[in-house]
């Protein structure tokens, strides 16, 4: 594991942001997984800048969203979908045929499930992965006790994870009670994984998951299994971490 801590909310969205750019350059036609949140909004103004700057093409670049609500239409400015649009995919080269996103509203949920998985197959796996992590300790909309060996996969989303989001509906009571997400065995054959925290708040779930034992009942402790996890950390969160560096 590789820890980087940074002491601003700058510094931790230019070192997320880096790390993205740094494999797109070592690896042009990457396949990247985007988590969203209040945590990475940064990395993707980090990262546009970086594009605007010509330090960064995404031309061939071929990018996957990470969970999705369902039952909402995609272009509610609640879904994941929205916030990546208007955050990241508009303000960059990607082609639009690189851009993999789930039907929120598929009429055959499983179907879906498995096309995404597909489509992780069809293009030779996914070489980075973001992640956030939920108050609870899940991953993407893996929320505690999902199994360590679950694909894409349907998430009946927690209060916690509900009332965390309301942000992106307005009201909690907008926030779909379901969500569609890789799951934990398509997160751990990422090739490298970015987990990316802030604030004081996800300072004590953070120590948990990377200090604490590999349990289903916290989803981002498997993240401790992983042989190239990035993790981007503030001084906030870091609070709890006491092996700082390198
Ligand atoms: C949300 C998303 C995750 C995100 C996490 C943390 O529910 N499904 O992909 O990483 O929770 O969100 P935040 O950064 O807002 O704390």
């Amino acid at each position: 594991m590789r820890i980087k801590i940074n002491e601003s909310q700058e510094l931790f969205d230019q070192a997320a942001a880096k790390v993205i750019a740094d494999c797109i350059r070592k690896k042009p036609a990457a396949t990247i997984g985007l988590a969203t949140g209040h945590t990475p909004k940064g990395m993707y103004e980090a990262l546009v800048q970086l594009y605007q700057d010509n330090q960064v093409d995404f031309s061939m670049v071929k990018v996957l969203n990470l969970d999705e609500y369902l039952g909402v239409d995609l272009n509610n400015p609640g879904t994941c979908m929205s916030y990546l649009t208007e955050r990241f995919y508009k303000h960059v080269n990607l082609s639009k045929s690189n851009i993999h996103f789930f039907n929120s509203e598929a009429d055959d949920y499983e179907e879906e499930c498995r096309r995404y998985d597909r489509h992780i197959e069809m293009v030779g796996g996914i070489d980075l992965l973001i992640l956030g992590i939920g108050y609870n300790g899940h991953l993407g909309f893996n929320e505690p006790g999902t199994k360590f060996d679950t694909t894409v996969h349907v998430e009946k989303l927690t209060d916690i994870t509900r009332t965390a989001n309301t942000w992106s509906f307005g009201e909690k009571d907008k926030v779909p009670t379901h969500g569609i997400t890789l799951g934990m065995k398509n997160i751990m054959h990422a090739g490298k994984l970015m987990l990316m925290v802030n604030g004081k708040k996800k300072a004590g779930i953070l120590h948990e998951a990377i200090y604490g034992e590999v349990t289903e009942a916290l989803p981002a402790s498997v993240v401790q299994l992983h042989n190239d996890l990035v993790l981007v950390v503030d001084a906030d969160a870091a609070a709890e971490i006491d092996n700082i560096g390198k």
